[in-house]
């Protein structure tokens, strides 16, 4: 059952901000556990979202298609006020932090996009240019992975975002746990529904 959030509702409910977002409830805990989202509790213990956190959401969800560590966006989100639906001044600080993080992605997408067909320095080896570009795997010696297409890539302005894709593993992971333990939950409550 989907919960359809009023367009001129202040706040969400947990379901409310699932829906219009469309990111599962477990996730949105989880976000919520790690300090990128927060809510209010009712009188009743209930979650409480202000409308703004869609925008938050949005901005985690995307960032992390593209790659960016959970811990580059809660630094990154940190610098939004609390207390306050943040404003366009806000957010433009937030763009200008994530300029060098953005830009990195795209120069490594455009080396992906355009060198795929040529030897990415990845050690297999395995297509003819591979014994020029990389005769006898040498350009392992600097270090994992595709060192054609990292080597190049632009350095992150403060070293804080190197690309490193374990956090997003990491996310995968954890959600799953909670969607693990949520269904534990939801069967144990069908169970004592069953029993009464
Ligand atoms: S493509 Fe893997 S080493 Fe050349």
């Amino acid at each position: 059952m989907t919960a359809q959030l009023p367009w001129n509702a202040k706040e969400a409910t947990v379901g409310e901000l699932s829906d219009r977002s469309g990111v599962p409830p477990s996730a949105l805990r989880f976000y919520e556990r790690e300090g990128l989202i927060r809510s209010r509790r009712t009188s009743g213990n209930q979650r409480r979202y202000s409308r703004d956190t869609l925008r938050r959401v949005a901005f985690i969800r995307i960032s992390q298609r593209v790659g960016i560590p959970l811990a580059r966006i809660r630094e990154v989100l940190g610098l939004l006020p609390e207390g306050r639906t943040p404003n366009r001044a806000d957010w433009a600080m937030v763009s200008e932090c994530w300029r060098d993080d953005l830009n990195s992605r795209i120069a490594q997408l455009e080396q992906l996009r355009d060198r795929l067909t040529d030897c990415i320095g990845c050690g297999c080896l395995s297509i003819a240019s591979c014994h020029l570009a990389n005769p006898h795997d040498a350009l392992g010696e600097q270090g994992p992975g595709p060192r054609r297409l990292l080597g190049s890539s632009p350095p992150v302005a403060d070293g804080t975002c190197a690309v490193d894709v374990a956090d997003c593993a990491y996310v995968a992971d954890a959600v799953d746990a909670v969607d693990a333990v949520d269904a534990a939950e939801a069967a144990e409550t069908a169970d004592v529904a069953d029993r009464n």
